[in-house]
């Protein structure tokens, strides 16, 4: 049988718009390894969509003075495009709170709760928390500022201080502000659920154990270390009133919602369940992605979720126990941005709204495909990394048009100019020839183990380590001399290149997938999905009309 896998990428939330950053930290390695999984012929499900529910989005519309609603849906649509735009191709772009999946992931979240209650993982605690009279609710801590307890900093977070780098405890700011009305914050009493996370300390850690040499380590290694400071309870229910009700008969959880966190990852399962249902499956079909353990789940996430996925959701996956537990959690550090070597961090109040950084921006300036390859350049998979725009541009030139392009033009434009545009007769090959094909059969199994394996640069790198051999054949071989010496050999030489074309097609598809489909259509073969397959691809007959050459990447000015 097969393999199959159900890939996540994390939720964005639905209050801003998406930079280069979001996708080379989660989205594009995602859409690199399904891509890739599906051209080895694995049955694949590519699941995400917005994180709508949760204080920031409500305060953001606050903010804007609409709906929670009306923000979501604006920026759930927005990024929506982006993501096509850059063809990272989900198979369902749901939303925790969009009209088509609300239903479903109310009841899927609501369910999750209602077994973890009854199984008797959550305490039922009431604890004071700072409150806004003026705006009548209670605040989350990054809504506060006050005097730091520790420094005596005035205008400290609630979460942070700044000034010290300590961890506030909100309760004991001097002088608490709300942020939301500017009006002093006072501690009121309320009643939440906490989940017991300490129960699942070491099933948790047999789990990540059995994982030493599949995950990266620095996931491990900080989901392990926070297991040995131990895990405290976390309140798994808020005070506000834009998420998922609390689905219980006890009437201190009325008017309250499910924590943003507890819902948003159950938005995997309840997405993958709307998409069975749409696609004519029974309810039930969904079972088959998240139950059955032939199924290989794995997440993709930026580095400040890893706590959620590394420890919380398992924990929660442990207590609900129903559904499986997630085969890998890949999370890649940020991507700063870096002008005129002045590093700074992708902000919406700070960056410019049309700066390129933008998703949105960027796609009305440049392609797809050259953002895809230089993401995955400078991939953040062991550190942060930096979008440079001059080293876009120098790699863009560089690589992409001067010698992976390079190859593929003079191939084809050879074909067409001296061989009316039909394939040779390749009898002839010569040794090298032949070395350079193998060469071509060992880069896809290369790239193929380091996509499997989650190095998504170094994949690159050795498919463009190919690319440049590539060229080298062409130059080592002269075709343009062997025309006129050796019209035989010249046909070999020929006939060879082509078919490094198709093996340069299939390599780069998982990466730049427009730049693979353009070059299938060039060589006139009819179905890219075929052409694409990984696997050696099938030399084409002699006398196979090629189509006319296209420019495969533009060079930018600097
Ligand atoms: N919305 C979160 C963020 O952007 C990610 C949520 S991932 C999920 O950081 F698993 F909770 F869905
Ligand atoms: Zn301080």
């Amino acid at each position: 049988m097969g393999k199959r896998f159900l890939v996540t990428a994390g939720l964005p939330y639905s209050n801003g718009r998406l930079h280069v950053g979001h996708i080379g930290g989660a989205y594009l390695p995602a859409d690199i390894f399904v891509r890739y999984q599906r051209a080895t012929g694995a049955d694949v499900r590519f699941i995400c969509g917005s994180d709508d529910n949760g204080v920031a989005i409500e305060i953001s519309a606050m903010q804007a003075g609409v709906s929670p609603q009306e923000i979501c849906t604006r920026y759930h649509e927005g990024q929506k495009r982006d993501f096509a735009g850059l063809r990272i191709d989900f198979d369902v772009y749901g939303g925790t709170h969009q009209p088509h999946y609300r239903e479903t992931h109310e009841r899927f979240s609501q369910a999750f709760f209602t077994t973890i209650y009854d199984k008797g993982y959550f305490t039922k605690r009431t604890t004071r928390q700072l409150f806004d009279a003026k705006a009548n609710r209670f605040l989350p801590d990054r809504y506060v500022k006050g005097t730091c307890h520790h420094c005596g900093t005035p205008g400290a977070n609630g979460d942070q201080c700044e000034a010290c780098g300590k961890m506030i405890d909100p309760l004991l700011l001097k002088d608490p502000i709300s942020t939301i009305s500017g009006e002093p914050a006072e501690a009121r009493e309320t009643t939440h659920w906490h989940l017991k996370l300490a129960d699942f300390e070491k099933p948790l850690r047999d789990w990540l154990e059995s994982k030493q040499d599949q995950w990266r380590s620095s996931v491990l290694n900080f989901a392990l270390g926070q297991i040995k400071q131990g895990l405290p309870e976390r309140a798994m229910t808020r005070d506000i009133s834009w998420g998922v009700p609390v689905p219980l008969d006890d009437p201190e959880a009325k008017g309250k919602v499910l924590f943003v966190w507890f819902d948003a990852p159950i938005g995997y399962i309840s997405f993958t369940a709307q998409l069975c249902h749409d696609q004519g499956g029974d309810a039930a079909g969904y079972e088959k992605w998240w139950r059955d353990p032939e199924t290989k789940i794995i997440h993709f996430i930026g580095e400040d979720n890893t706590v959620f996925h590394a420890l919380i959701w398992p924990a929660m996956l442990m207590a609900e126990g129903q559904h499986q537990l997630p085969d890998n959690v890949v999370a890649n550090n940020f991507i700063n941005f870096r002008i005129d070597g002045e590093e700074a961090k992708v902000s919406k109040s700070k960056t410019a709204a049309e700066s390129p950084v933008w998703i949105e921006e960027f796609l009305k300036r440049y392609s797809p495909d050259a953002l895809r390859y230089y993401l995955t350049a400078i991939a953040p998979e062991t550190s942060r990394t930096a979008f440079d725009f001059n080293d876009f541009v120098a790699r863009n030139n560089n690589e992409l048009v001067a010698t992976f392009g390079n190859f593929v033009n003079r191939t084809l434009q050879f074909v067409a100019k001296y061989l009316d545009g039909n394939i040779p007769e390749g009898g002839g090959a010569n040794d090298a020839d032949r070395a350079h094909l193998a060469a071509g059969d060992a880069a896809l199994k290369r790239v193929g183990e380091l996509i499997e394996t989650h190095r998504y640069r170094a994949a690159l790198e050795e498919m463009m380590g190919y690319a440049r051999a590539c060229n080298q054949h062409f130059g080592a071989r002269e075709p343009w001399r062997l025309r006129k010496e050796d019209l035989a050999d010249c046909n070999a030489a020929i006939a060879t290149c082509v078919r490094a074309v198709q093996y340069l097609a299939v390599l780069c598809a998982p990466f730049m997938p427009s730049a693979a489909e353009r070059i299938a259509q060039c060589l006139g073969t009819a179905d890219a999905a075929t052409a694409l397959k990984w696997a050696a691809p099938e030399p084409l007959p002699a006398g196979h009309a090629l189509r006319e050459p296209q420019i495969l990447f533009e060079r930018l000015d600097a």
